[in-house]
């Protein structure tokens, strides 16, 4: 008896898993109708959102009653809906938003990859054709999403970098791939002596010099326009890849590190900030996190998380030595916990 129980929990278990994209993409549609952001002001009828959003009011009631079974909306008794608490962070106006994230992650771009996982499975290849870089540069509006996507998370994680790790004895640092500036401009606010360049793909840049501007720091901080594959910004004491390194395979990461090792100051380090594979993966949230977001890039663009050996072999070729690890704890989001890995000049 004990053992058919067990056989029709694990079965449970096993449908859960199975099914667990029908959670995803409904909250994936309230992120790109962007019901969370109609419903700021209080609680609204069906018939009211499909106007809105221009769906039909049939099939948008019964997103809804999904989305209320996943505890993102709330039903009232005269049948209107209401956010929870989870459903607020898909607003796009929300401290800790994560609705660019949800159109990114399970979005148009995210299913077609997904799609692949079988096909890289067996060639070990993306899924994305020119690559994911390539695809924002012809898509503007996808990259759009993708840049805020970045922004919303990695504002709120320069705190915790700031936090965890002493950059006060630098007195430049170049953010490599440095995005739309959140965590280079959360870095120089927290140290006031600092200065910065950052680093980005010529279609980003704009975007990052306004947010520069915007914080005050244009004075201490350039924005420079470029491919980290060819080279980077030379003289600098330290260079920040901070979810950078996980987006390649070795060989190009091994280059991007290569280009940092050639530009830095005799004392310079590099400061890989990425999450670190365990060796032995258990069931836990976190290593599921780690383990979904390995295979997120294996199928988006080719990359990885890495374990602490492969990162160590990782800079070796590159010409550094695995000087220490700092954690810095979890995402603001709460699934992957990030850490630095300084190297130095070996
Ligand atoms: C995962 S995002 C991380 C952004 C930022 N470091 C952060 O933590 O929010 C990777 C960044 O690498 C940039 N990137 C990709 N290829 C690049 C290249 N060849 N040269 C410069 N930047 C590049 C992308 O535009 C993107 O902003």
């Amino acid at each position: 008896m004990a053992e058919r129980l067990d056989g029709e929990a694990a079965a449970g278990a096993v449908y859960r898993l199975a099914t667990a994209f029908y959670a995803s993409q409904a909250v994936f549609a309230a992120a790109e109708l962007g019901l969370a952001d109609l419903l700021r002001d209080g609680s609204r009828t069906s018939a009211e959102l499909s106007t809105a959003t221009d769906t039909d009011p049939q099939a948008l009631s019964r997103l809804l009653r999904m989305l209320a079974s996943a505890d993102v909306l709330v039903e009232g008794e005269d049948g209107s809906f209401a956010l929870t608490a989870v459903g607020e962070a898909l607003r796009s106006d929300a401290e800790h938003s994560l609705r660019d994230f949800t159109r990114l992650l399970a979005g148009p771009l995210a299913q077609r990859a997904w799609g692949g996982l079988l096909d890289s499975l067996r060639t070990s290849e993306p899924q994305l054709g020119d690559g994911l870089f390539a695809y924002l540069t012809e898509h503007p509006e996808m990259a759009g999403v993708y840049d805020g996507a970045m922004s919303s998370v990695t504002k709120h994680f320069a705190r915790a970098l700031a936090a965890a790790y002493d950059f006060g004895a630098f007195h430049r640092i170049v953010d490599v791939g440095g995005g739309q500036g959140e965590l280079l401009i959360g870095l120089l606010r927290a140290n006031p002596s600092l200065r910065g360049t950052l680093l980005e793909r010529p279609p980003v840049v704009d975007g990052a010099r306004a947010k520069v501007a915007a914080a005050g720091l244009t004075d201490r901080c350039d924005v420079i326009g470029g491919d980290f594959l060819q080279q980077v910004p030379a003289g600098a004491d330290a260079y920040v890849l901070r979810g950078v390194i996980l987006n390649w395979d070795d060989r190009p990461a091994i280059t991007l590190l290569g280009n940092c090792r050639r530009a830095m100051t005799a004392a310079g380090k590099v400061l890989v900030v990425d999450t670190v594979m365990p060796e032995h993966v258990q069931a836990t949230a976190v290593d599921r996190a780690a383990s979904g977001v390995d295979l997120n890039m294996m199928v988006m663009l080719g990359g990885r998380i890495r374990t602490e050996n492969q990162y160590r072999e990782l800079l070796e070729q590159a010409g550094f030595a695995l000087e220490r690890i700092v954690t810095v704890g979890q995402s603001p989001s709460g699934s992957r916990v990030h850490s630095v890995l300084e190297g130095t000049p070996a």
